[in-house]
């Protein structure tokens, strides 16, 4: 077994102990696969949990030359994750942010290839406003749990499927339910 994924294997042990709501290993790959087929450098995660979904995001981005952003409020969570992240030896491609997506998601500068929405379901329209203008063109917003959780993320669905900058695809039986959206217009100048 390699050192990622006996990794891998103890975030999923774990979960099973602590219920962390970390994503199935099929959605890890789903991730990890988008990340390398459009190259992405810059990826931001919104609910890092303890790191199974990030550490997908830095193996492509190791191979990619990138670095990922990833965001949690919970201390206990975060001090897993930064756990996990070391015994992965991925650290180094990951920047962790210990805050509240809403307030902390402007604050960090720069644009994105992509995106994953994995945290509270009725603050993604939040997280929406804050994200939109800093992708970039043919880059990816990817959001999980959008048929599990519809009720809670009204708001934001029906918002980004009329948003004209976006190409919106919808997976209702894959997983929780997944849409990723691709950006098809250029960043705001
Ligand atoms: C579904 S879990 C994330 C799972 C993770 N993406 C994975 O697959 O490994 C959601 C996480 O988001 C965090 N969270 C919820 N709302 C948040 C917010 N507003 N800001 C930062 N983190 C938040 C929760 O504490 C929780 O750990």
């Amino acid at each position: 077994m390699t050192k990622l994924s006996q990794v891998f294997a103890e975030i999923i042990e774990y979960n099973q102990k602590e219920l962390c709501w970390i994503v199935s290993p099929e959605l890890g790959k789903f991730l990890y696969k988008k990340a390398l087929a459009i190259k992405a450098k810059k990826i931001l995660e919104i609910g890092t949990s303890i790191g199974y979904s990030g550490l997908w995001f830095a193996w492509a981005l190791k191979k990619n030359h990138g670095i990922l952003y990833t965001i949690e409020s919970n201390k206990y969570r975060f001090a897993s994750a930064e756990k996990f992240f070391q015994k992965s030896r991925l650290a180094k491609y990951i920047v962790q942010i210990k805050g509240h997506a809403p307030e902390d998601i402007p604050r960090i500068k720069g644009k994105w290839d992509l995106v994953f929405f994995d945290a509270t379901k009725c603050e993604h329209i939040l997280y929406f406003q804050a994200i939109k203008d800093k992708l970039r063109k043919h880059g990816l917003l990817i959001v999980d749990n959008v048929e599990s959780h519809k009720e809670a993320m009204k708001n934001f669905l029906e918002t980004i499927v009329n948003d004209e900058n976006f190409e919106v695809n919808i997976f209702r039986d894959f997983d929780k339910g997944i849409l990723v959206a691709r950006k098809i217009k250029p960043l705001a100048t």
